[in-house]
């Protein structure tokens, strides 16, 4: 078998970049991303290159440098699956919110779904690569689905996880840390692992590409995740300790990060962690060890989560304890939305949480964020289930401006550590709020001193 085409089901935070790289390395290569979202594959096709449906530094470069020669975007699944040799999964697999398993496992709805329609329309033989990042044993799942509902064809199935980061993805995909690629130990299976090599070896050093069985890969995935998230709830979890005892988060992180066996990234203490992966990730973890009755491993890991809403918590009681402990009819302005910068994704971001808590108090938020649009800062306090008054009522406030955000307002929140926040001219900012002026930096972004000088109260974390 040779690779000609390649079709990826999901044109998302992850089919999208990743398609557009490996258009970019294999000229020979035809790429066609495909999505049932109609409204998303146009902004994926426009011209307008400021509104492609993700924003990623450097991935309007790229897809426009490969876009209709030999990367392509659209809504037509079957014939697309039906060309195409090699076939990604990048759906979404969010966390089930119904049945069993409910608030823990993955809901692989799409991913069946995208199973079944390979299965169905396929009439040569396939490789199935699963990209989205799934519990272990889906790729068993994956191959019931389409050996009992295929036409006879045969298909292979890979697991290729994931491990870019929002904001870096370009990066991350252009000079990956390793590739990781599980497949069957049998002699077909192998011969795909091979197939899928080659792909990647066209700019990715063969040593830094890993093979291994189906299983391995899942749960590394899995586990990368947890360990990076761990280290963030650790961290998160002394910064409480920092702030009774007067030692500063920043310099503990330092000296911890010095040690080379622990060295330094992942260490920085936040208002916490949000994004598509992490919380999702770990309580599937949870859930797998609490389904194979391994209590205390479900118990050790599901800890990082609880630390992680502790931490969430812990910052908007911070605000509240602040302004005399009631923020009702006060305004709040809020410095980001999205869970990290350089993304204009908010999915799980700590921002709907603080959002969620102070507005229960009866807070006005004005919000101010430079990438995720209002749509969708609705729609996260929508899917967290916050009262449709508080919005209906013109107590969220979503404003284009920062300096317009700031307004009459009593407090600044910094929930994402956009570098735009450092250059902003804090002693306008100060003039056009209430007195006493706060700022609640969730990230640590700014100089105390620097806007202790202009008059502000500075709280960060864990200082
Ligand atoms: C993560 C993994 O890093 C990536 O390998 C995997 O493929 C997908 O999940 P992502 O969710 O895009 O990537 O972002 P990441 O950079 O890991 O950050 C996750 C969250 O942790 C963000 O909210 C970020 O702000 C927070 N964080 C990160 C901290 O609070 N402190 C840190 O030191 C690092
Ligand atoms: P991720 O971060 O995993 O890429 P996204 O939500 O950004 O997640 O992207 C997943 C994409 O998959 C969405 O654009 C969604 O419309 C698409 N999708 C989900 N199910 C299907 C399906 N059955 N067929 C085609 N596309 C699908």
């Amino acid at each position: 078998m040779k690779i000609n085409n390649i079709c990826c089901i999901g044109a998302g935070y992850v089919g999208g970049p990743t398609m557009a790289i490996i258009a970019q390395k294999n000229p020979d290569i035809n790429v066609y991303v495909v999505d049932v979202n109609q409204e998303k594959i146009n902004r994926w096709n426009s011209s307008d290159l400021e509104n492609l449906p993700v924003y990623e530094p450097g991935l309007a470069e790229v897809v426009s440098s490969v876009r209709g020669k030999n990367l392509f975007f659209s809504t037509d699944i079957d014939k697309n699956i039906r060309e195409s040799e090699m076939i990604f999964i990048s759906v979404n697999t969010p966390t089930k919110t119904y049945g069993d398993g409910k608030g823990m496992a993955a809901d692989l709805t799409y991913v069946e779904l995208c199973a079944r329609k390979i299965a169905e329309v396929s009439r040569t033989d396939k490789i199935i690569v699963e990209k989205s990042t799934l519990p272990v044993k889906t790729a068993a799942a994956i191959k019931n689905i389409v050996d009992e509902t295929g036409n006879g064809v045969n298909f292979q199935i890979l697991s290729n996880p994931e491990f870019l980061a929002e904001g870096t993805a370009m990066r991350d995909l252009e000079v990956p840390d390793r590739v990781l690629i599980g497949g069957e130990q049998t002699e077909s299976g192998k011969k795909a692992i091979e197939l899928l090599v080659e792909i990647y070896s066209s700019w990715v050093p063969k040593s830094n590409i890993l093979t291994t069985n189906l299983w391995s890969s899942e749960l590394s995935k899995l586990s990368a995740n947890a360990f990076l998230a761990q280290r963030i709830s650790s961290v998160n979890s002394l910064s409480e300790l920092c702030e009774k005892t007067g030692a500063n988060i920043d310099e503990v992180s330092k000296a911890i990060g010095m040690d080379s066996r622990i060295g330094s990234k992942f260490l920085k203490s936040s208002v916490g962690f949000g994004g598509s992966c992490f919380q999702k990730d770990i309580l599937n973890l949870v859930y797998i060890s609490k389904s194979l009755g391994l209590n205390e491993v479900a118990d050790y890991w599901n800890q990082v989560i609880i630390i992680n809403d502790h931490q969430k918590r812990r910052f908007g009681n911070n605000i509240l304890k602040s302004l005399h402990g009631t923020v009702a009819n006060k305004k709040i302005t809020f410095f980001g939305w999205a869970f990290k910068k350089n993304t204009n994704d908010s999915r799980e971001s700590a921002a709907i949480y603080v959002a969620k808590q102070l507005l229960n108090e009866k807070a006005i938020l004005q919000i101010y964020d430079p990438k995720v649009s209002e749509k969708q800062i609705l729609s996260d306090l929508k899917n967290l289930n916050v009262d449709m008054d508080f919005i209906n009522n013109k107590k969220v406030i979503c404003l284009n401006n920062p300096y317009d955000a700031v307004g009459d307002s009593h407090a600044i929140a910094i929930l994402t550590e956009w570098d735009e926040f450092i250059d902003y001219d804090w002693k306008k900012i100060f003039e056009k709020m209430k007195k006493p002026a706060f700022i609640f930096d969730g990230r640590n972004i700014l100089d105390r001193e620097s806007v202790e000088n202009v008059g502000f109260v500075y709280k960060g974390i864990g200082n």
